[in-house]
């Protein structure tokens, strides 16, 4: 048998004898174009295919790439975040850049960041489109796992339909649209006086056609939801272990850095664990914290998201308190670009 590098290597001497024209110029896709023509419902089942892949080995996900920029009087401050993997089997692979904490633009009227993917040809190499998503396509794949966590993990008890959102900014609301589309729910929001709350509620009640009541603490909140989403940017805690119902499912996607932690260390270590990537909450998930804490190891994770969508292990058994820690995985970013490239390529 021959062995992939000596094919290559054919492969190679072949080139230094051929001339090659370039590959076409990649499509650009601008920002209005991007959410004029995709949603969180178009990235739902192929960011649950992805997982699924995930769960049986099926996709290379590297671990995120960050590059800093110091401030300096040329630069700065700000940072690059850089993700992307290939699900094995399908026609493209992507990564993606984010652009965050470039605070100075505010003075110059300009966003803090923004992003673009890239979609790739897993074919022949080829770049085939750029779309400048300025977090868009982030948010859309963030939203599509935090439905995929509600199908899976929520009580499904006639009754038990309330769903919560502590931080009712951006991603709050993907969340509430990944969510009414699994299934409806009454809606209970809190974020702290001017986080937006009313603003949150009002706008989700008329395009969901869902119900929404704004409550004054995040203790009421938790009293009043069966299912919690938490998307707080901060580093402490959002939420007490004696405010939750004992059939609770919290969806927590706020930590994603080293500093952030949204969920109490007690809380995650009586909790049936989910990650969406063990690796990688580990890292910058709400795992890191509860074993900074000393009250969970990595042998306490019940499962990776995917190996129950797979089938692999049970979702929801009973009345039992269970927290996914989303972080935000470069197969959800795969998954996203595919499906940009397939419905906007054919525009
Ligand atoms: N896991 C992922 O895949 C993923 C993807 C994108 C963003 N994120 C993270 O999600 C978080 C939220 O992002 P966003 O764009 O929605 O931010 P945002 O600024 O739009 O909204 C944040 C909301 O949280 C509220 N908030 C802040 N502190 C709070 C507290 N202690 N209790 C209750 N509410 C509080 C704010 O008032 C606001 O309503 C960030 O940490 C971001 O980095 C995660």
């Amino acid at each position: 048998m021959i062995s992939r590098v000596s094919k290559i290597s054919q492969h190679v001497a072949k080139s230094h004898v051929r001339t090659f024209s370039a590959f076409p110029l990649p499509k650009v896709f601008d920002y209005e174009t991007i959410t004029s023509n995709l949603s969180v419902g178009d990235a739902i089942t192929s960011v649950e295919a992805a997982f699924e892949k995930l769960a049986h080995g099926k996709v290379d996900v590297p671990l995120p790439m960050h590059i800093g920029v110091d401030e300096t009087e040329n630069a700065g401050p700000g940072d690059c975040h850089i993700k992307g993997g290939y699900v094995i089997g399908t026609p493209t692979f992507t990564v993606k850049m984010a652009m965050v904490s470039f605070y100075k633009n505010l003075d110059k009227g300009l966003p803090p960041g923004g992003g673009i993917f890239v979609v790739n040809s897993a074919v022949d190499g080829a770049p085939l489109g750029i779309f400048q998503e300025n977090r868009y396509m982030t948010d859309l794949r963030t939203g599509a796992a935090g439905g995929i966590a509600y199908k899976y993990f929520r009580s499904q008890t006639p009754g038990n339909d309330s769903v919560g959102f502590i931080g009712c900014g951006a991603i709050a609301k993907v969340m509430a649209r990944a969510a009414a589309e699994i299934s409806p729910f009454k809606g209970v929001a809190f974020a702290p006086p001017g986080g937006g709350a009313e603003q949150f509620a009002a706008e989700m009640e008329a395009e969901l056609g869902l119900p929404f009541t704004v409550v004054e603490s995040a203790e009421a909140l938790c009293g009043a939801s069966d299912v919690i989403y938490t998307q707080t940017p901060g580093s402490s805690p959002v939420l007490e272990m004696g405010w939750l119902k004992p059939h609770a499912t919290i969806i927590a996607s706020g930590s994603d850095q080293p500093t952030k932690n949204e969920i109490p260390a007690d809380v995650l270590a009586a909790s049936k664990y989910v990650s969406d990537l063990t690796k990688q909450t580990l890292r910058v998930g709400e795992l890191r914290s509860a074993i900074a804490a000393g009250t969970m190891t990595e042998g306490d994770v019940y499962a990776e998201m995917g190996e129950v969508v797979a089938g692999m292990k049970p979702g929801r058994e009973g009345d039992e308190l269970i927290v996914v820690d989303l972080t935000g995985t470069g197969a959800q970013d795969a998954a996203i670009g595919q499906v940009a490239w397939d419905k906007l390529s054919k525009l």
